[in-house]
């Protein structure tokens, strides 16, 4: 029988996928716009794609200010200078052209930029998001992993307390998701395997959600199948296309499911241990995998070993899936535990009382501080 059950689905209004996509970037904005601000990261800067980007806009008549300097994990006074920026400049939109941190930041800015108050005011709840104020954005990210071009909430990090959560609301989705895997080649080996993981976890978290849908499980299920296939290939051989674009789509699939469907408990953990450590967010998805799945294996072992099926893995078991993770982990290089980060248990107090954001509520199965301590404990 088919599956009728309800589900309910919030993207980007348009959302556009394909290699050389950014010279169609002027066609998807609004018809009177006269002046946007490109905010870009500081590899794409390096890169040239910012350059190109930017002529893209100015050959159709825009005119373009450029914000650079967002730094990764942003804290919220990222955002405000993004938002001053915004005003200085008279912007009719935002084009953010970088990875999670940059389309977080400019996302939050884009809410934020007619509202009173600093973005700290809005972080700490002591000031709610109006989305009827906020202006137009374009997301075109330059990783594959994050997602963030999908998401309606910016991950932020409080600079003084380590503190790290998402700053949310309906409204900060962007309007337009432009995916374009030419942005991804200049991405380094380390980074393209770490974001990669990212999206791994992405995919298979969604597909095990609580609230995935027949829909977002078609989305992760086509990512898992996608990344499995073409990480590898994609960190030995930067330049090929065919695998850039396979990560590329396979970022935006995760993203759009869990967009819809929410994450587990690998990012409720990664957060926190992510901002006490300075641990790249990638790095640190992909060193909890691992151990928070086969903690998860006994509620859904039913789902890994259709994952196992869909990847045609030599053991079509949950046991097979998961081994096949680990053998694709191992291959690209990423660390097996947090030791060379200092990971000691002086962390786990901190971790233990940050852990319990969305993404961990939402986990298949309840996790208890001391099983979330006995994990830590094993990667330290
Ligand atoms: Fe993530």
């Amino acid at each position: 029988m088919n599956n009728l059950s309800p589900f309910s689905i919030r993207l980007p209004r348009t959302i556009v996928f394909g290699a050389g996509k950014i010279a169609d970037l002027p066609s998807f904005l609004p018809e009177n716009f006269t002046t946007v601000l490109l905010v870009a990261g500081t590899h794409t800067l390096a890169s040239g794609d910012t350059s190109r980007v930017r002529a893209v806009l100015e050959q159709s008549g825009l005119k373009t200010c450029l914000y650079s300097g967002v730094p990764s994990e942003p804290p919220p006074n990222a955002v405000d200078a993004i938002a001053e920026a915004s005003r200085v400049c008279c912007v009719d939109g935002i084009v953010a052209l970088g990875g999670g941190s940059v389309m977080d930041a400019a996302k939050a800015a884009a809410s934020l930029v007619n509202l009173k108050g600093s973005c700290n005011d809005y972080f700490s709840g002591k000031s709610m998001i109006d989305g009827t104020k906020r202006i137009f954005l374009a997301a075109l990210p330059t990783t594959s992993g994050t997602g963030a071009e999908m998401t309606s909430n910016a991950v932020l990090s409080d600079t003084a307390t380590k503190v790290k959560k998402s700053l949310r609301h309906p409204s900060m989705t962007p309007e337009l998701a432009l995916v374009d895997p030419e942005l991804t080649f200049a991405c380094p080996s380390s980074v393209t395997a770490a974001s990669g993981l990212d999206a791994l976890v992405q995919a298979v978290e969604s597909y095990i959600s609580p609230r995935a849908s027949d829909m977002t499980r078609t989305w992760s299920r086509q990512a898992v199948v996608l990344i499995c296939g073409l990480l590898k290939r994609c960190c030995e051989c930067p330049d090929d296309a065919e695998a850039r674009a396979g990560m590329a789509k396979a970022s935006m699939l995760a993203g759009m499911a869990f967009a819809n469907c929410g994450l587990g408990a690998v990012h409720g953990l990664a957060h926190p241990v992510g901002s006490l450590l300075h641990i790249p967010h990638g790095v640190a998805c992909a060193v909890l995998m691992m151990p928070v799945f086969r903690f998860n294996e006994p509620v859904c072992g039913g789902l890994f070993c259709e994952l196992a099926s869909a990847i045609k893995a030599d053991d079509i078991s949950s046991s097979g899936f998961l081994n096949k993770l680990q053998s694709l982990a191992e291959s690209v290089g990423t660390p097996c535990d947090f030791k060379s980060y200092g990971l000691s248990p002086e962390h786990y107090p901190f971790i233990i009382a940050n852990c319990r954001s969305a993404s961990m509520k939402n986990n298949p199965r309840f996790m208890s501080d001391a099983e979330a301590e006995a994990i830590l404990c094993a990667l330290s």
